[in-house]
């Protein structure tokens, strides 16, 4: 079967306003230190919400990065999150504290 004309151009146009409207979502980048703060919620809960260890979502980003940075030198805990936080550069726990502090 063909189609008239008019709504084969109905079709394509259809297709690319959709097209657009697509790839204009995709240009939409996610907050800094999300994709980072994915590597959390297993133990966390998801969207450090909980159930799991400590609870981060909402914390102020000043104590999370402070609390991070005691795990990475060695000054606090000598497990799971030690080792953990050895893990990251220092901007990337800074968007890690700074992304937690927004999640509510
Ligand atoms: C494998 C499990 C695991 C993962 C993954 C994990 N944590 Fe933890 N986290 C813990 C445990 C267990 C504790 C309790 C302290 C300890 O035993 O080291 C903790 C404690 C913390 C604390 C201290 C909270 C408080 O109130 O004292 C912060 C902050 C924290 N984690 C942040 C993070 C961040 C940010 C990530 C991701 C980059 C992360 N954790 C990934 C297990 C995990």
């Amino acid at each position: 079967m063909t189609l008239h004309p008019c709504l084969a151009r109905l079709a394509t146009a259809a297709v690319l306003t959709t097209a657009a409207a697509c790839a204009g979502a995709q240009t939409t980048t996610p907050p800094a230190g999300r994709l980072l703060a994915s590597n959390c919620f297993q133990c966390h809960g998801t969207n450090g919400k909980g159930p799991g260890f400590d609870t981060l979502a909402g914390k102020s980003a000043t104590k999370l990065y402070g609390e991070l940075i005691e795990f990475r030198n060695g000054q606090e805990g000598n497990g799971i999150m030690a080792k953990h936080a050895l893990g990251y550069t220092d901007a990337q726990l800074r968007q890690l504290a700074q992304y937690l502090s927004t999640v509510r």
